[in-house]
């Protein structure tokens, strides 16, 4: 989706919005698949309700795009506008145990940041890239902890009211790569606490979790981490595995030979080799197990 009307354009400036034009959105996703659209670079927070009034006022569908390591976007040109919040000035704010930090922040830079004033908990989540914000949202988790359960209060922004609101983490509905939040949510900033641990201790758990991590998963492929969740008590990578589907091939997506719930873009794969591939899979678990696979990834179909 293009921005043409001139008083829009002549806002955003104003408001501190960067204006990306015909940006395609495989940049901006870990999975390097996505069509086409403008993308506008939140600078000044405090103007977001500003900004979703206007491009409301203007009849303009947006959806929010973090860390896009997690996102699967369709091809083609888009029909909407994708806004996404600066990192650039992302600071940690700290006092004793607590730590407010800005959802625009890289996680696995907030999971280090923490350590160097030792304060540990949050080691298995050193591996995932993206936000805090999308960690968030998709209650992230690895190696048995998962960030909602460091959550003490969140700042979010509320499209349906335009307001910036502060809720308690037992509001957050945090539960298995499950939150309360609505889609058109966005998460602004979050207070963590975390156990208090010497720096020496958090680092030689973070090296172990590297060290799985690195063994088990394509580190070096594009991917968006899992692409279905784990079916209670289950692992739906060993599920896959079993169907002997490593290496499967739709176009350029292709089943992890070393991880079964990675799809890798290996040779230029759209958004519809993706979709196809994980029908195919859901489709072949459905008939051999009879379960139900739920995608992890979040899919944004054109
Ligand atoms: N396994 C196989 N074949 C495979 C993959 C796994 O047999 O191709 C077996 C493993 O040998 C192991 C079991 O399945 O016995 C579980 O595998 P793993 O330890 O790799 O964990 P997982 O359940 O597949 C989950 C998370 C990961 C997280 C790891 C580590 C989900 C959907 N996945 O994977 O999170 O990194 O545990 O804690 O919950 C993600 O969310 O994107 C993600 C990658």
């Amino acid at each position: 989706m293009r921005i043409e009307n001139p008083q829009l354009l002549a806002a955003l400036p104003e408001l501190g919005v960067e204006h990306c034009r015909d940006e395609q959105l495989a940049g901006w996703t870990s999975l390097a698949v996505g069509g086409t659209t403008d993308v506008l670079v939140i600078h000044q927070l405090q103007h977001l309700p500003d900004l979703v009034a206007l491009l409301g006022r203007e009849g303009a569908p947006w959806r929010f795009v973090g860390g896009g390591t997690n996102l699967l976007v369709g091809d083609g040109e888009l029909p909407w506008l994708a806004l996404h919040l600066a990192s650039k000035n992302a600071r940690l704010e700290f006092a004793g145990n607590q730590v407010r930090v800005p959802a625009a922040a890289d996680l696995g830079r907030t999971v280090m940041e923490c350590a160097k004033r030792n304060l540990g908990g949050m080691e298995g989540l050193i591996g995932v890239p993206g936000s805090v914000g999308g960690a968030l949202r998709m209650n992230a988790g690895a190696y048995g902890i998962e960030i909602g359960q460091f959550v003490r209060r969140l700042d979010l922004f509320r499209a349906a009211t335009r307001t910036i609101e502060t809720v308690p983490a037992s509001e957050a509905g945090f539960r298995y790569r499950h939150t309360a939040f609505a889609p058109s949510d966005v998460m602004v900033a979050v207070e963590l606490e975390l156990p208090a641990k010497p720096y020496e201790e958090i680092l030689a758990t973070i090296k172990m979790c590297n060290e799985k991590r690195r063994a088990s998963q394509p580190l070096n492929e594009k991917s968006a981490g899992c692409i279905f969740k784990n079916p209670p008590g289950a692992s739906a990578g060993k599920m896959i595995d079993e169907l002997a589907l490593k290496g499967h091939r739709v176009g350029g997506a292709i089943v992890s030979e070393r991880h079964a719930n990675f799809f890798v873009n290996r040779f230029q794969a759209t958004a519809d080799d993706l979709l196809r591939l994980i029908d195919y899979v859901k489709e072949r678990i459905r008939q051999a197990f009879g379960y139900e696979l739920e995608e992890e990834v979040i899919i944004w179909k054109n």
